[in-house]
């Protein structure tokens, strides 16, 4: 997929994305309730990039726990972000929030960031050479050592656990299409157009887009998430 049609579907998506991640709510709180013995040594007035905050609600999360941080909120889809925006309106935090209607690479870098949180984004990049330049992109706006979450859809989907474990994943995303049919769907739609990918390639990629060595932290069915710290090497 390319990005126009990416967007065209988290644009149609947009008014029913909440409700269909209501029953992942779990695995989301899971994955926040770490984010935060993992960001503990972030300033106390942190700048933090969003990248593909879809809704919001990582940066509503952390807004609310942490009352003088400040975010870049980058969302390409226009719809995504209208429903960010009022989430974030009704959550009082919209005065520590900027946010930019598009990709990163026409973000203006006026300040660097001290943190990056990036869910569920980067698996809709198919080529691992234009996966690991965007993690550059967001490594590039990060201080030294500035510490990026990121989590994807990832496993080894050439073992032969995936069958099984996509028919936990199929049960756990929805409750009414749970036939064999669907389920062929569900594994030839990832197989089309996300880049569900060994966690160790993942890691591997991140990686290579400007971080120390990923430490993988979490998993939930085929959610996997890493922390990284910007590597020293990568800043000239
Ligand atoms: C599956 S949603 C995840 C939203 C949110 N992070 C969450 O966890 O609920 C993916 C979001 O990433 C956005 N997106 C897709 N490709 C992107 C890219 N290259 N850069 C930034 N955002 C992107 C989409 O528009 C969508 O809102």
């Amino acid at each position: 997929m390319n990005n126009d049609e990416l967007k065209r579907i988290f644009d149609q998506q947009a008014s029913s994305y909440d409700k269909q991640w209501t029953r992942m709510a779990p695995i989301s709180n899971g994955l926040y309730f770490l984010l935060e013995p993992i960001f503990a040594e972030l300033p106390s007035e942190a700048r933090v990039l969003c990248v593909g905050v879809g809704t919001g609600k990582e940066l509503t999360h952390l807004a609310k726990r942490f009352p003088e941080w400040r975010f870049t909120v980058v969302e390409p889809s226009g719809a995504m972000l209208d429903i960010c925006r009022r989430r974030v309106e009704e959550e009082g935090v919209t005065s520590r929030c900027y946010f930019h209607e598009g990709y990163l690479d026409t973000l203006q870098v006026e300040e660097m960031h001290d943190a990056a949180t990036c869910f569920l984004v980067s698996q809709f990049i198919l080529e691992q050479e234009a996966r690991s330049a965007f993690f550059q992109q967001i490594a590039n706006r990060l201080q030294p050592e500035g510490m990026l979450v990121s989590s994807d859809l990832s496993f080894e989907v050439d073992s032969e656990n995936y069958e099984a474990l996509l028919g936990v994943w199929q049960r756990v995303m929805s409750t009414s299409d749970v036939s064999p049919e669907g389920l062929s769907r569900m594994k030839a739609m990832y197989a089309k157009d996300v880049a569900v990918l060994p966690p160790t390639v993942v890691a591997s990629i991140i990686e290579s887009g400007g971080f120390d060595t990923p430490v993988q932290f979490f998993q939930a069915g085929l959610i996997h998430a890493w922390f990284a710290k910007r590597a020293s090497s990568d800043i000239t």
